[in-house]
């Protein structure tokens, strides 16, 4: 494997680019290849073998794309697709949540967790088990926040609609004593400082991309497979839906213009 090769990294839309902030952070010199499912968005609320197929197809496609490590940054196709992934490529394929879970165990002191996701995300259980598996102790407290994924697509993140929607997911950690919330969602921390806001400064943000970019980093050194080019790399940037809408969305996230987007079919 060229230690040039890409790093591919997908969602079902521009949430993920929440995880490629992080890689062009910590790995400045990787080039990334982003995949958004926006012709499907959002996967919240579709049953979990539908998310499944989806990510084998979409890690499938950045294997063809010549990318030496998958990201899957999306915690919804990561709890329902992850291990099917693993098992349909023969490139190493991480997800969000374990390292989220890790991360959040870090954090707590009090082992008293919320996790704010999406309504399949919460489903699985995957947070909660992958918690508890690492520290039986912890309590883990979890919401759905079903509206926030399409507002911020619909570029509504700083609406007063968001706000109230807020307001009422967030209500249900009153009275619960957690002291870090787990950002279960690749797109929720585009609304941090509108959930900080309104939990308060007792509870630490947890940002699962911090940790997975990390652990990613690490499997690189590992395998000596971090990039090593002088020059920039060019990213590139696939959508299964509106390439304009994803690049105009996108180019805000990033605080950078983006490359013409292409677009694929994905049936
Ligand atoms: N960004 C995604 C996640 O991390 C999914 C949003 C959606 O499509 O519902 O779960």
């Amino acid at each position: 494997m060229n230690k040039n090769a890409p790093l591919g990294l997908f969602d079902s839309g521009v949430g993920g680019l929440t995880v490629v902030r992080e890689v062009f952070q910590r790995l400045p010199r990787e080039k990334v290849i982003y995949f958004a499912d926006t012709g499907r968005i959002p996967y919240g609320p579709l049953p979990q073998e539908d998310i499944q197929r989806y990510t084998v197809q979409i890690v499938s496609f950045l294997q063809e794309r010549g990318a030496k490590l998958v990201i899957i940054a999306c915690n919804t196709a990561t709890a329902a697709g992850l291990e099917a992934a693993q098992e349909a490529v023969d490139i190493p394929v991480i997800g969000v949540i374990e390292p989220g879970a890790q991360l959040a165990l870090e954090t707590t002191k009090s082992k008293r967790i919320g996790v704010i996701a999406t309504e399949a995300t919460i489903k699985s259980g995957a947070y909660e088990r992958t918690i508890k598996a690492m520290d039986p102790e912890a309590v883990v407290f979890g919401q759905a926040c079903y509206e926030f994924t399409p507002l911020i697509e619909a570029g509504k993140k700083d609406s007063e609609e968001i706000a109230e929607y807020a307001r009422e997911y967030l209500a249900t950690f009153e009275g619960k004593d957690i002291d870090a919330l787990v950002y279960g969602c690749t797109h929720y921390p585009l609304l941090e400082e509108l959930v900080q806001g309104i939990v308060g400064d007792g509870v630490a943000p947890v940002n699962p991309a911090v940790k997975t970019v990390q652990i990613a980093e690490e499997m690189l050194a590992e395998a000596d497979l971090l990039a090593d080019r002088s020059e920039d790399p060019e990213h590139e940037y696939f959508v299964s839906g509106d390439p304009d809408a994803f690049a105009s969305l996108g180019s805000v996230i990033l605080e950078r213009p983006l490359p013409p987007v292409g677009k694929v079919e994905m049936k």
